[in-house]
């Protein structure tokens, strides 16, 4: 299936790594144009060569933190000043911060809110009205199951992922009339460095064997017995940030092995 019928210029924040990085993989594989943008400079230039090198694509790496407003508009006129137009963003970044709610301290919770929701809204008051000007967009929100089901050691996140879905519906309701849609990808666990890195500091602070019995737990709670690759999730986030995912916006879309079907 073609997703694309012509070359598409797609930001992907986020995008140096993981579940963003996979989605701008299928992207290009697809012909689009990538720009992916991300926190850590270095591994975004680096993606983005690799990208460019694989598929033969033009593909380019921005550094920008997307807590700042300066950051974004400087990224975005530089993609504007390079392409001449956005058709898709997908916000991909994130942080985690494993902690009980009452271990936690307000500081933690603004770096969430700043990462985790002002970050996408900082994202969409810049990029949303290059596409309502010319009349087409994709925009693909990441938020977790964590946001609908709750999650222990995670509310402050959960919270963050919740209130973006919340968002992204509301102005998708404002937008759909410029033929803009927004969707959300909500993944169960996928196994990128993210995950990794917590799944690293809870073995080292529960010991082998008590870890052993968690991946055995948390495997149990997976119908399909495995959690996500990357490429399992970036597929959905791909198809909706594509011309193809025409008529769907608003919508919330969890791709988690069936971990939970609400
Ligand atoms: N991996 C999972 O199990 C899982 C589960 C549910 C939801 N998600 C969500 O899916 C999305 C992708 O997750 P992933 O596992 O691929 O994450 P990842 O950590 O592998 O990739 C996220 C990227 O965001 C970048 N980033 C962080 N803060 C930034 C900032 N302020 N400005 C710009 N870039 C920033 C990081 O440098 C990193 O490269 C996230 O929104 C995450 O919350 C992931």
């Amino acid at each position: 299936m073609k997703l694309n019928k012509e070359s598409r210029v797609t930001v992907v924040v986020g995008g140096a790594r993981g579940i963003g990085y996979a989605a701008a993989r299928l992207l290009a594989d697809e012909g689009a144009k990538i720009v992916l943008v991300d926190l850590d400079e270095a591994r975004v230039q680096q993606s983005a060569h690799t990208l460019a090198t694989e598929t033969g694509i033009e593909a380019i790496g921005l550094r920008a933190d997307i807590t700042s407003m300066e950051d974004v508009q400087a990224m975005t006129d530089k993609v504007v000043a390079r392409f001449g137009r956005i058709d898709a963003l997908i916000n991909s970044a994130a942080v985690l911060d494993d902690k009980l709610f009452l271990d936690s301290r307000p500081a933690d919770w603004q770096r969430m809110i700043n990462v985790c929701l002002y970050g996408p809204m900082n994202c969409l008051h810049v990029i949303l009205p290059l596409m309502t000007k010319q009349g087409y967009g994709r925009v693909v929100c990441m938020a977790s199951d964590s946001a609908r089901l709750g999650q222990a050691r995670l509310s402050y996140y959960a919270a963050a992922k919740a209130a973006v879905t919340a968002l992204v519906k509301s102005i998708a309701q404002e937008v759909g009339a410029n033929g803009v849609t927004l969707n959300i990808v909500s993944p169960g666990a996928t196994n990128t460095e993210l995950r990794q890195e917590r799944e690293e500091s809870m073995r080292k602070q529960m010991g082998e064997e008590k870890y052993a019995r968690r991946v055995q737990a948390v495997l149990k709670m997976y119908p399909m017995r495995r959690v996500g690759e990357p490429d399992d999730v970036g597929a959905m986030v791909a198809f909706l940030a594509s011309e193809r995912a025409a008529w769907m916006t608003g919508q919330i879309v969890s791709v988690n092995g069936g971990f939970a079907m609400p």
